[in-house]
């Protein structure tokens, strides 16, 4: 419908002999779903669910050879092959593409599938400690560089034989092939190093070997970092002379771009909200005249949108452009853009938690379907058995989520919501410096609901006693959590004395009472999140002498993994945050607070302190549901109201419980649901268990 409004993205484009229905694509990303090293059923069904979703091409992160680490999904195994072939198939079944990106990691190699082993060492070209550890990577001998181009050669045969449609070989992130082209990683005096035609060896070698594995009907190429960014690493004028040899020798049929070398660089491989848009962009400009007339992929970094893929394919910047994350939280993405209904899609946060939890739990912060496609993908939305009068109790994430599902499997919905706006928490993140990208997420909702005809009744007090004057039949109370103004934490779960004093505020009031300080004001962080590194920088930046006191070993602790902090330190920095790790405050006096090592415990007076935010922890607001438990034929809290931690878990548990309403024997309440038999279909079993099925 909506085709003529995105005409270049959804016109075709060939990659060699691969054509391809549109030019928005799927980026490589490792994920968890593997079954004994190869496609589990929720790998394939995650791959289907964005093929179903519109996107042309969908590239998977895979590895040459085994790995031990759970990201090891790998086309090296013949046994996996069955489950390559039943993911091809599900992705083609809906007119999409499906390429390998294979990779040799410099990271997570090990030896193989021995639980509680010793870490064998990281190959690399040469000698070079690791950058986020203490440890060096081995040297390569001749004979390993030859199983790694037979291991290229090899994979790409399987997945040619799975009806695969293309390989992506894997010379970006720091990964194998591109430490032996970087001067920063390779220091090697033979044939595989010194010259520019010596480092390329490996790459040129893997490439034709790819190329012979896969045959004449599978497009080769390569993802490739255009900048190292590195003192001695690959510059850009390096990137142009690579590319433009390896076009000559039409070794590519198309070539993938971006930058970050990992781990050194993650903060630009996989940008937060706090990031610049297309932050891949000018490199992807600079070099993409010297690669001739090779298509160009590049995810320029942080698109979310298909008009902005329109844009930069109209201005010519690349022949594909793709995402990651967008994708992850939105698989409908393109679809709804070409059906002219892109309000019904959900705008990525870029908030990482799919990167910070990559290892273990991966899936999204706002989309729960997100990894359990085959449980709760967009089929998954058959009317409940029975239709029951439903209430939700409360309107942020949790309950914006629970009424959602409730309403698409047919029930009858009332939404309460204590305050005028619905979003909760997320609106109050919103507010914080930089942060407004947390609004998206309850304006979808709130369009959701509307289209849904959820009856959302703001400004209602949800008490036991009104909620059953509305005779439900389930109740979720998903009432969220306000910060204690006592200061008791994880670390001491006691009142910090001096917490009553009148200069004494929570963090809420900061935010939505515009409570303002010129002095010194110490913020008291147990949590290490984006509330109190973003209301120091709100306080800071309006002129306060800002003290960001926590007892952790590393500020804003819980930004690490979601590269969040690669942005919030320097602007806490810049603004003269005072940074007070391994401290704890003991005791607020008249203007003055005493502070305590927590591990000498020597104690220290700060004076002249205008005001104290105390961002210690979160406590349920009320207790709904231990009041309503019983009353109703079913009772469920999620989210903060049932135990404060963050947004995934309410947004899953808004789905979660939603869907148990009006089943047959479903749960009646939380333990009922906690301690029910373990379902042993959520478990991995090989995608080619779906071919049987
Ligand atoms: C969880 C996660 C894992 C990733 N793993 C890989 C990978 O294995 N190989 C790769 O080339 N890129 C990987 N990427 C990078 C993405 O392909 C993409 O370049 C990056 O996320 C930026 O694009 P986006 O802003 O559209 O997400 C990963 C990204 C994420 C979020």
């Amino acid at each position: 419908v909506s085709a003529a409004r995105y005409p270049h993205v959804f016109e075709p484009v060939s990659l060699g002999p691969v054509e391809i229905k549109n030019r928005f694509y799927f980026s490589p990303h490792g994920n968890p779903y593997s079954a004994g090293g190869g496609p589990s059923d929720a790998f394939a069904y995650y791959y289907a669910e964005r093929a179903a979703g519109g996107c042309g091409l969908l590239i998977q992160a895979l590895a040459t050879m085994p790995r031990r680490d759970g990201l090891g999904i790998t086309p090296y195994l013949d046994e996996a092959l069955p489950s390559f072939k039943a993911t091809a198939d599900l992705v083609h079944d809906d007119g999409a593409k499906i390429f390998g990106q294979i990779h040799y990691s410099r990271v997570g190699n090990g030896w193989r599938y021995e639980p509680g082993s010793t870490l064998a060492p990281l190959f690399g070209p040469s000698n070079v400690q690791i950058y986020d550890d203490f440890m060096v990577t081995a040297e390569m001998t001749l004979q390993m560089i030859e199983t790694i181009v037979e291991a290229h050669r090899r994979s790409a045969r399987n997945l040619a034989k799975a009806g695969y449609d293309g390989i992506e070989v894997h010379c970006s992130h720091a990964m194998l092939l591109e430490a032996f082209l970087s001067p920063y990683f390779n220091r090697r005096t033979d044939e595989y190093g010194g010259s520019l035609e010596n480092r390329m060896r490996l790459l040129v070698e893997c490439l034709e070997a790819a190329r012979d594995g896969a045959g004449p009907n599978l497009a080769v190429g390569m993802r490739f970092n255009v900048d190292e960014m590195i003192p001695g690493g690959l510059t850009i004028a390096d990137s142009r002379e690579i590319l433009a040899r390896l076009a000559e020798s039409r070794l590519l049929d198309f070539v993938d771009l971006d930058i970050a070398l990992e781990p050194n660089q993650f903060e630009y491989g996989m940008p937060s909200y706090l990031f610049p848009k297309q932050v891949y962009r000018p490199y992807v400009e600079a070099v993409r005249d010297a690669v001739g007339d090779v298509p160009v992929l590049s995810v320029l970094g942080r698109v979310t949108s298909v008009a902005e893929a329109e844009e930069a394919l109209a201005a010519g910047v690349a022949d594909l452009v793709g995402a990651t994350r967008a994708l992850m939280a939105e698989p409908y993405l393109v679809r709804h853009a070409l059906e002219g209904h892109e309000e019904d899609s959900r705008t990525c946060l870029h908030c990482n938690i799919c990167r910070g939890r990559n290892r273990g739990m991966h899936g999204c912060a706002i989309n729960p379907a997100t990894g359990r496609e085959r449980r709760w993908g967009a089929q998954s939305f058959t009317p409940a058995p029975a239709r029951r009068r439903v209430v939700v109790a409360g309107g942020g994430p949790g309950g914006l989520e629970a009424a959602r599902v409730a309403a698409l499997r047919g029930h009858d919905l009332t939404l309460l919501e204590r305050t005028s706006t619905l979003g909760g928490q997320m609106r109050l993140w919103a507010s914080l410096p930089g942060r407004e990208v947390f609004d998206t997420t309850p304006d979808w909702y709130e369009r959701q609901l509307a289209k849904l005809g959820v009856d959302v009744r703001l400004g209602f007090e949800a008490t036991a006693e009104s909620i059953l004057a509305l005779s439900p039949e389930a109740i979720v109370v998903a009432t969220g959590s306000h910060y204690v103004r006592t200061g008791e934490s994880g670390y001491l779960a006691l009142p910090i004395p001096g917490w009553d004093r009148d200069f004494v505020h929570t963090p809420e009031e900061v935010i939505e009472n515009g409570v303002r300080v010129s002095g010194r004001v110490l913020i008291v962080d147990e949590e290490g999140l984006n509330t109190q590194a973003g209301i120091a920088e709100l306080l800071a930046s309006g002129g306060a002498e800002v003290w960001l006191v926590t007892r952790a070993i590393e500020p804003i602790a819980n930004l690490l993994t979601t590269e969040e902090y690669a942005t919030v330190l320097p602007t806490l920095k810049r603004l003269g945050v005072r940074l007070e790790t391994m401290t704890h405050v003991t005791e607020i006096g008249d203007h003055r607070v005493t502070l305590s090592d927590v591990f000498t415990h020597e104690v220290r007076e700060v004076e002249n302190v205008e005001a104290v935010v105390m961002a210690t922890c979160r406590m349920p607001n009320g207790r709904l549901w231990h009041e309503l438990e019983g009353k109703a034929p079913q009772v469920f809290a999620v989210g903060d109201a049932l135990a404060p931690r963050s947004l995934p878990e309410a947004i899953h548990e808004g789905q979660r419980f939603a869907r148990m309403i009006g089943e047959a024997d479903a749960p009646t309440r939380f333990i009922e649901a906690y301690t029910a038999p373990i379902d042993y279909s959520v478990f991995a079993r090989p995608a080619s268990t779906l071919l049987d099925a």
